[in-house]
């Protein structure tokens, strides 16, 4: 050993050899092997889903590794002959930078990258895309013709028939993690997701680029009408209106697809309601001035009128509009007739 050790003063021209191969040997992948199909650059999501196309273009690459944007890697082993690769990765709100990393033989490559924003109405900070990111529409016949030529992406009048096997879904491959969380609604988890993607726009679409074949209604209201006439028909009876369901999108409150919590909501209801209305967050509301103790609660008891539930805002309030005033679970002009919900006389 020390044989290229300074104090010998000289070193071997055979080593020299040596080393100057050894470091052709080892040197990276060069980014240019692979090339990011999707996502496309800087583009805008509204759900929590990256789908990322890959294509290979130096044989010799024999492992890829896709980095989500939480640093979190996966790794998939390349196939002779095939130069095609999906994966679809999660999105945390906000800023993802996701990358895409060559290996041949465990040696890194250089990792090529894009950066996808997630938007997420309700969440502080989330609301908007920095400059530069734009909204980008994916399905349109010339964007769709490579995946043509290995999945099917056929529409068909069967898209309104629930499929007798998900998979079966021209949606499934691609999307079938829109789907997965804890309580999933009954036209999504069935693939009925052209009863809303219908295509058209509607009166806020139209800072779309281009038009997707799967655009859903902006506003949705009506698409969700089609189902749900209870909630129509508090909405043509009401005497209160609430700001945020005015415009019909019922999307802002309601994920479409699935969520974590009940009815759908983006997150627990007592957050989503604080979430606008901060200032009922300190558990001090108007109605404190009719109760003697300091404040009423709006959470952490058991709700007297709907058994199994625990109280929040919407079990005095209906988010979606009241016969009565300030959005009350209840008709006429005065406060008081809902406190006899849950307070018997
Ligand atoms: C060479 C064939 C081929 C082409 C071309 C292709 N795919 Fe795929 N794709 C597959 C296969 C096979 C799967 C199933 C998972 C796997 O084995 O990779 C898949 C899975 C997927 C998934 C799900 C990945 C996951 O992690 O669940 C998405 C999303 C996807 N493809 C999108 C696309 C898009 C978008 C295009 C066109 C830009 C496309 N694919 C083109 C073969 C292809
Ligand atoms: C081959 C894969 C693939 C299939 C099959 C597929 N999608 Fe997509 N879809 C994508 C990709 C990729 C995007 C771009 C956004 C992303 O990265 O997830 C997308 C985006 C969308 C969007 C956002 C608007 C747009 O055009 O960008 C909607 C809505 C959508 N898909 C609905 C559907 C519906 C409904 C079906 C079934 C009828 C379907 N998709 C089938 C891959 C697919
Ligand atoms: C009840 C109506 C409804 C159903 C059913 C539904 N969606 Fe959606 N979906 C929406 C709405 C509304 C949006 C938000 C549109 C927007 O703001 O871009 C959306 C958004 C999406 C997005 C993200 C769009 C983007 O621009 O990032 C994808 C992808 C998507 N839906 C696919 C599907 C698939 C696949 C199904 C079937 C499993 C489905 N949807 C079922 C209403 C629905
Ligand atoms: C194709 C019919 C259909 C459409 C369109 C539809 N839904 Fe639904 N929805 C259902 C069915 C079926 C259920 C489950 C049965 C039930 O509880 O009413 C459901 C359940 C729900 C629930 C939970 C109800 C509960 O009591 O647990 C919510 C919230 C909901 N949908 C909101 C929406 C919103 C918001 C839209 C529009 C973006 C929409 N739905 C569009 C059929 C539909
Ligand atoms: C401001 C947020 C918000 C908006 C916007 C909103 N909802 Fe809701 N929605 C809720 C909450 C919270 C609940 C649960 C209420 C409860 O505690 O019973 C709910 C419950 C529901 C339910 C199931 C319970 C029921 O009364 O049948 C349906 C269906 C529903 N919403 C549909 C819609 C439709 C359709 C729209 C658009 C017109 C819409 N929502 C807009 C917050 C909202
Ligand atoms: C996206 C923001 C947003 C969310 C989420 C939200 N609100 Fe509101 N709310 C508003 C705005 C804005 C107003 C202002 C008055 C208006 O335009 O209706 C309002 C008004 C109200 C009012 C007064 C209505 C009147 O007649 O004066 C009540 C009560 C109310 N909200 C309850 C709720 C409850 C309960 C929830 C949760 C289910 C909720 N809000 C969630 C934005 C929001
Ligand atoms: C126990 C029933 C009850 C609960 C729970 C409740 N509220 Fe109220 N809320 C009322 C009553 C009653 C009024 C009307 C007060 C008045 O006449 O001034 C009201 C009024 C309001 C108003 C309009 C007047 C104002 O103060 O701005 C808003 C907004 C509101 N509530 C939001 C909320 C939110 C957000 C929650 C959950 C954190 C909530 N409420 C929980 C009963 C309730
Ligand atoms: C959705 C159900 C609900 C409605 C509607 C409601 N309350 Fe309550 N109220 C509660 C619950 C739950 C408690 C807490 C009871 C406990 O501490 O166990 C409570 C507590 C109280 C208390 C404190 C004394 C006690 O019984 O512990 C008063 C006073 C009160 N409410 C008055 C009102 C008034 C006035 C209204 C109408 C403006 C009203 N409440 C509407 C559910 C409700």
């Amino acid at each position: 050993m020390g044989f290229l050790s300074s104090k010998r003063g000289k070193i071997p021209l055979v080593s020299v050899v040596t080393l100057f191969f050894l470091i052709i040997g080892s040197t990276p992948l060069a980014a240019s092997s692979l090339e990011i199909i999707r996502p496309a650059v800087k583009s805008i999501v509204d759900e929590s889903e990256i789908s990322v196309v890959v294509k290979i273009t130096d044989p010799s690459v024999t492992k890829i590794g896709f980095t989500d944007g939480e640093g979190v890697e996966v790794f998939r082993d390349l196939k002779a002959g095939k130069r095609i690769y999906c994966q679809s990765l999660k999105a945390k709100m906000g800023e993802n930078r996701i990358s895409v990393t060559p290996y041949a033989n465990n040696e890194k490559g250089e990792s090529k990258s894009a950066s996808v924003f997630y938007r997420a109405e309700v969440f502080a900070g989330f609301q908007e895309a920095p400059s530069g990111y734009k909204k980008v529409s994916f399905h349109m016949d010339k964007e769709e013709q490579l995946c043509k030529t290995c999945h099917k992406m056929i529409q068909s009048a069967a898209q309104h028939v629930v499929p007798d096997n998900p998979e079966d879904s021209t949606c499934f491959q691609c999307h079938k993690n829109l789907v997965n969380r804890a309580k999933a609604h009954a036209p999504s988890v069935n693939w009925l997701c052209t009863e809303c993607h219908t295509g058209q726009e509607g009166e806020y679409g139209n800072e779309e680029t281009g038009q997707s074949k799967y655009a859903a209604p902006n506003p949705i209201m009506e698409r969700c009408f089609s189902c749900h006439e209870n909630i129509k028909a508090i909405w043509f009876a009401r005497k209160s209106e609430h700001g945020p369901v005015r415009d019909g999108r019922c999307n802002r409150c309601h994920n479409p697809h699935s969520s974590n919590e009940i009815f759908f909501t983006r997150k627990p209801i007592w957050d989503l309601c604080t979430t606008c209305h901060s200032e009922k967050a300190s558990g001090v509301h108007v109605i404190s001035s009719f109760v003697r103790a300091s404040s009423h609660p709006t959470r952490g008891k058991p709700d007297p009128a709907r058994p199994g539930r625990e109280l929040v805002c919407s079990g005095c309030h209906d988010p979606h509009g009241s016969e009565g005033i300030y959005l009350l679970r209840t008709k006429g002009k005065t406060a008081f007739s809902v406190c006899n919900r849950c307070h018997q006389k």
